[in-house]
């Protein structure tokens, strides 16, 4: 019997706090009208001061767990570039929390795409019979690592977490993952101080994103519509063999060009930038639950999840829904 892993529950949380593009107007020199144009951004979330990754994550895994009728799991796996503390983990601050012990819990580093990093690496345990179940989180406080003063990067980011349970099943599930990374790339998109190099920076809060827009914009929309191609061919599935996209929300345009390239309506993407803005590792999960519990998916449809972030890392998941 073959075995896959499926999604049985969804969940996501996001901060009550949101900034509109009206209030950084008021703070720097940008406009809605910039932010919208280039973006689709119109607002993001933003965590309280005493609020942390960790709290975001467990109130995205207690709605997902709930979803999924479960209270343990065998895995637990959080895509984070936000935590709360050096060590330990965060999937070990959440497994705590959530009152479960002894099994595998663990921090995955990819940016935006942590959460497909995640994923995948939860599909390896439960296909290999290493688990059964698995929790699933990408969880970021980002606001904490923008500087709020700089127009290029703080128009861009949100806060918020989401979770999938996954249990193993002999029907898909999972069908593909796929997973890249090009560490050429490094300084095109990275915060540049951290624990061994330039500790001070970090402590005085001073380590903060720094990005060259142009060219993460260029390569993702490149690396995006490969991931396209190879999700197909390893599934041996034409364009039109697949129903929705459910992208990482980091910029309307870079959505419209992978979208494009799959010949898919927009009303087939699952869009939640102009809300939460670019969450980083939560924002595949967060949309994925918004149109999960909105009933957007059907009994077999199949979804195309995508992300790009920091590193630069890739990565996507060709995934059967099932009700
Ligand atoms: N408000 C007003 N003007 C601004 C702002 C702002 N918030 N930010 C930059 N500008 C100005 C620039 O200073 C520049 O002015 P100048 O021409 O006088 O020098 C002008 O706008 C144009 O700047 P560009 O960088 O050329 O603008 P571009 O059209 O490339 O858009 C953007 C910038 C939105 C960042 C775009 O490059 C982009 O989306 N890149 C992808 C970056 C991304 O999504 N990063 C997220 C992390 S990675 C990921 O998750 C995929």
């Amino acid at each position: 019997m073959p075995r896959y892993s499926r999604i049985i529950g969804t969940g996501s949380y996001l901060p009550q706090r949101i900034v509109t593009n009206a209030e950084l107007e008021t703070r720097i020199d940008t406009t809605d009208a910039w932010i919208t144009e280039r973006t689709g951004i119109r607002q993001r979330h933003v965590a309280a001061d005493d609020e942390f990754t960790v709290d975001l994550a467990e109130a995205a895994s207690r709605r997902a767990l709930e979803a999924a009728g479960l209270d343990k799991v065998d895995l637990i796996v959080v895509a984070t570039t936000t935590p709360d503390r050096v060590f330990p983990s965060t999937a070990c601050l959440l497994q705590s929390r959530l009152d479960i012990h002894g099994g595998p819990a663990f921090d995955v580093q990819a940016v935006c795409a942590g959460f497909m990093y995640a994923l995948s690496i939860a599909d390896h345990y439960i296909k290999a019979g290493t688990a059964n179940t698995a929790l699933v989180l990408g969880a970021e406080t980002f606001s904490r690592i923008i500087d709020w003063t700089d127009r290029n990067t703080c128009v861009l980011f949100g806060d918020g977490a989401g979770a999938v349970v996954l249990k193993a099943d002999n029907t898909p599930g999972i069908l593909s993952t796929h997973l890249h990374a090009d560490g050429d790339y490094a300084n095109c998109l990275h915060v540049p101080h951290g624990v061994s190099n330039n500790l001070a920076s970090v402590l005085a809060g001073t380590a903060f994103v720094e990005m060259s827009g142009r060219e993460v914009f260029k390569v993702a929309v490149q690396k995006l519509g490969e991931l396209v191609d190879e999700a197909l061919v390893a599934n041996g599935l034409e364009r039109s063999d697949i129903d929705f996209l459910v992208p990482h929300q980091a910029n309307i345009r870079i959505i419209t060009a992978t979208a494009r390239k799959l010949g898919l309506p927009m009303e087939r993407v699952v869009l939640t930038v102009a809300e939460h803005g670019n969450t980083s590792a939560a924002s595949i999960p967060l949309a994925l639950d918004v149109a999960a519990r909105r009933g957007d998916f059907g009994n077999g449809d199949r979804l195309l999840l995508e992300g790009f972030g920091g590193g630069f890392t890739w990565g996507g998941a060709l995934v059967e829904w099932r009700e």
